[in-house]
């Protein structure tokens, strides 16, 4: 049912408009002046304002320019008395949908109503396709695991069910919750994400459900909470794992009646809402722990998602590489940067603990930090900070069981064979390369019985 709101300072006018507009089938608000009307757009959603533009307390065009700030999707018509026309053109030209004349006519009143209904239509429509074509959050990856992610988005987006994502940090959750707000029948409606573990134990049902004046010491206005704002569209419950336990009484609550009360309020509230959550938690060990409502579990994990750590999937290196190097490409006339091929099995022998967020911010890193085209190994090592947490752990390996003494001649004569190749086998640069004499380079050689080809 659409939403409008009635600003006028005339009780009058307020009825007429009213009666007219309910018998149309729509809900009506009313305010006397801009003040209390921008009170009611804070707490209400609302779709069109009718606004006179002769207003006591608050002009008119003021009250327009703050909805227009606030509430870009929101439609305003003007009311204009006989002799303020030229305010009521004025507001037009700041972003007002059209207006129209005292004595009102029933027909122009339902006629105008109507085509800013469909006009709000349109723009939502419009930003619809328009995030659907944007490819800047295109989830990449052509592995098994991903093709499996991007196979169960495609379908259960359309379908309402509730999905349950799981993953490690940066693995991409919130990418997959946003791809599958798109793809759904709920594109044009809002995507309202709330990070549960952000939210102190306190705040969180305030925060969810909204809250009434009063309610508790700091809630100086009402105010809506996430499932409101959701309403026709998506909530996402982030980190949801990191809810307390009497958090998750309430939500289980609201989910399985899909109704609640604001805090500090009495009237019961029933929202249209499809939810998504997401966790990097082992949900099945925080249950077992007792720090998870089974029963909550349930309702979430309708159809759950898992997106694979980055290293089960180095096989997606090269894709993501070479997208974020174009993404922080410093200018577009700037060279695109690549790494060979040395350079591209280092990255993927690394662990990424930080998964693709860790990626993406070390080619930026590296974009910023090198003018080098072509990134070699070498460049690669210096800037993950070498040795890799993964090659650490095999390299120890290695020397397992050794003394002291053969593990550094071990080392010491792996590192110069590494260093006499990189410099084919010549070795003065080699020396150089590692910061000793030749002589001493030499002596080493011998000692270890290097063989050297020329
Ligand atoms: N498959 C992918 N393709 C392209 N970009 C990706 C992919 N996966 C993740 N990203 C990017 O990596 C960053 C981290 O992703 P996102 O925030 O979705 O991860 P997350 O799993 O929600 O992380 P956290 O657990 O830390 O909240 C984002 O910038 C996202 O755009
Ligand atoms: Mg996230």
């Amino acid at each position: 049912m659409s939403r409008i709101l009635v600003i006028d300072d005339e009780q009058g006018i307020r009825e007429v408009l009213s009666g007219i507009l309910e018998d149309e089938g729509y809900q009506i608000f009313s305010a006397e002046d801009g003040i209390e009307g921008l009170r009611l757009l804070k707490t209400e959603p609302i779709d069109v304002v009718l606004l006179d533009v002769w207003l006591p307390n608050m002009g008119g065009i003021d009250v327009l320019k703050q909805i227009k700030a606030t509430y870009p999707e929101t439609q305003v018509i003007i009311i204009s008395g006989h002799g303020n026309i030229d305010l009521a053109v004025k507001a037009v030209k700041l972003g007002a949908f059209d207006f129209m004349e005292k004595p009102l006519s029933l027909e122009r009143v339902v006629t105008l109503v109507r085509n800013a209904l469909e006009m709000e239509q349109l723009k939502k429509e419009n930003r619809r396709l328009r995030s659907t074509i944007l490819d800047d959050d295109e989830i990449l990856g052509e592995s098994e695991g991903m093709r499996r992610v991007r196979g169960i988005i495609q379908q259960s987006a359309a379908s309402e069910s509730r999905i349950l994502i799981s993953g490690e940090n940066g693995t991409g959750k919130e990418l997959v919750a946003r791809e599958i707000h798109r793809r759904s029948r709920r594109a044009g409606e809002p995507f309202v994400e709330v990070n549960c573990a952000a939210i102190p134990d306190t705040l969180i049902e305030s925060e969810l459900f909204g809250h009434e004046k009063g309610a508790f010491t700091s809630a100086v206005g009402r105010r809506r909470g996430k499932f409101e704002m959701a309403d026709r569209g998506t909530l996402f419950l982030d980190e949801v794992a990191d809810m307390s336990l009497a958090a998750q009484a309430k939500v289980l609550r609201a989910i399985q009646e899909m109704k609640f009360e604001r805090v500090g309020g009495e009237q019961s509230l029933s929202v249209d809402v499809r939810l998504i959550a997401a966790t990097n938690k082992d949900i099945q060990h925080e249950i077992a722990e007792g720090r998870f409502r089974e029963d909550l579990f349930f309702r979430l994990n309708v159809i759950p998602i898992h997106v694979p750590p980055l290293r089960e999937r180095s096989g997606d290196l090269p894709i993501l590489v070479d997208f974020f190097m174009k993404k922080f490409r410093p200018s577009p006339e700037a060279a695109l940067k690549t790494v060979d091929a040395e350079a591209m099995q280092l990255l993927q022998e690394y662990d990424w603990p930080g998964n693709v967020r860790e990626l993406k911010n070390f080619i930026e890193r590296v974009n910023i930090m090198t003018d080098e085209e072509v990134l070699t190994a070498e460049l690669i090592r210096f800037f993950l900070g070498e040795p890799t947490p993964r090659r650490r752990v095999d390299d120890m390996h290695e020397y397992g069981g050794m003394g002291l003494n053969e593990a550094r001649d071990s080392f010491e004569k792996r590192y110069i064979m590494q260093k006499l190749q990189e410099h084919g086998n010549n070795i003065s640069r080699t020396a150089e390369a590692l910061g000793v004499y030749p002589s001493n380079l030499h002596g080493k050689i011998r000692k270890f019985g290097i063989k050297i080809e020329k």
